[in-house]
């Protein structure tokens, strides 16, 4: 099954960028009868399965949408322990990220995490900034509006000092003050566990994206899952605007 999948992946045409919303981990916890943080630690195995999948197939960069501004609000017990289980976990992995070459970037407002977190946050940041292979972003503690509002204000802080006029700022200025101005936008992006939304992730920068929606929650979703959203990506055509002839005249699918 697994060859099967991954032999009609063509290789020369991945996405660079994957980024993915991780949904469902609370449903499938209450769809066996058991209490939601269940479903968080078993959503750690796909995490990992899906890492190591992602590294296999040569892709470059990893968005996992792990924790958004607006979970702060879920109950304090579901937050304490997810919050743990994220720390501990990105702690624990850090042998193996470096076995393999991976480097850990976070993206999102970590001022709200605890003092400890965040110091042992930023022990595997600094752990694993050797590492050139795939670049796995941790998207915790973000969302997309907090982003835009931090741009817009270190974009007006740079105009107030004199170090950019107006007249001056473009597109790329723009790009230039995201949380994400290391990274390429992502050509693909997917939500596991049937729900149909973006919930404040990376909104500017999912501007041309295929987006990929799966029924399957994420303590489900393995590497053949992750193939099945490549290949599908792989049969659209990505027009930007333009004409599918011109789109086909530009670059023949190979
Ligand atoms: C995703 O699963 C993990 C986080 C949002 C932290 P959920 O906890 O949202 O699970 P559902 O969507 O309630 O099933
Ligand atoms: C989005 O899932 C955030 C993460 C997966 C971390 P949510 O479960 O929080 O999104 P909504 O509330 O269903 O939109
Ligand atoms: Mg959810």
């Amino acid at each position: 099954m697994d060859q099967g999948l991954i032999s009609q992946i063509n290789l020369q045409r991945l996405p660079r960028h994957i980024a993915i919303i991780m949904d469902g981990n609370g449903r499938w916890a209450e769809e066996k009868g058991k209490d939601r943080l269940y479903g968080h630690y078993h959503g750690v195995e796909s995490v990992r399965n899906i890492v190591e999948g992602a590294a296999e197939l040569g892709i470059q960069f990893l968005t996992l949408y792990a924790f958004s501004t607006e979970n702060w609000d879920r109950p304090p017990l579901e937050v304490e322990g997810l919050m743990h289980l994220l720390v501990e976990t990105i702690r624990k992995e850090v042998p193996t990220l470096n076995k393999n070459n991976i480097r850990l970037h976070v993206i999102g407002d970590l001022e709200l995490l605890p003092a400890q977190a965040r110091q042992e946050m930023q022990e595997a940041l600094d752990l694993t900034a050797a590492n050139n292979g795939l670049q796995l972003i941790m998207a915790l503690s973000y969302s997309s509006r907090w982003e835009l509002v931090q741009a817009a204000k270190s974009i007006a802080a740079a105009v107030q000092t004199g170090k950019l006029s107006t007249s001056e700022i473009t597109q790329e200025t723009f790009r230039e003050h995201l949380a994400t101005r290391a990274f390429p936008d992502p050509e693909l992006m997917i939500r596991t566990s049937g729900e149909y939304r973006i919930s404040n992730f990376l909104l500017y920068q999912l501007a041309y994206a295929e987006l990929y929606f799966t029924p399957t929650r994420w303590p489900d979703f393995r590497k053949n899952n992750l193939y099945e959203a490549i290949i599908d990506f792989q049969n659209r055509e990505r027009r930007f605007g333009k004409t599918g002839q011109q789109i086909q005249q530009e670059a023949p699918i190979v």
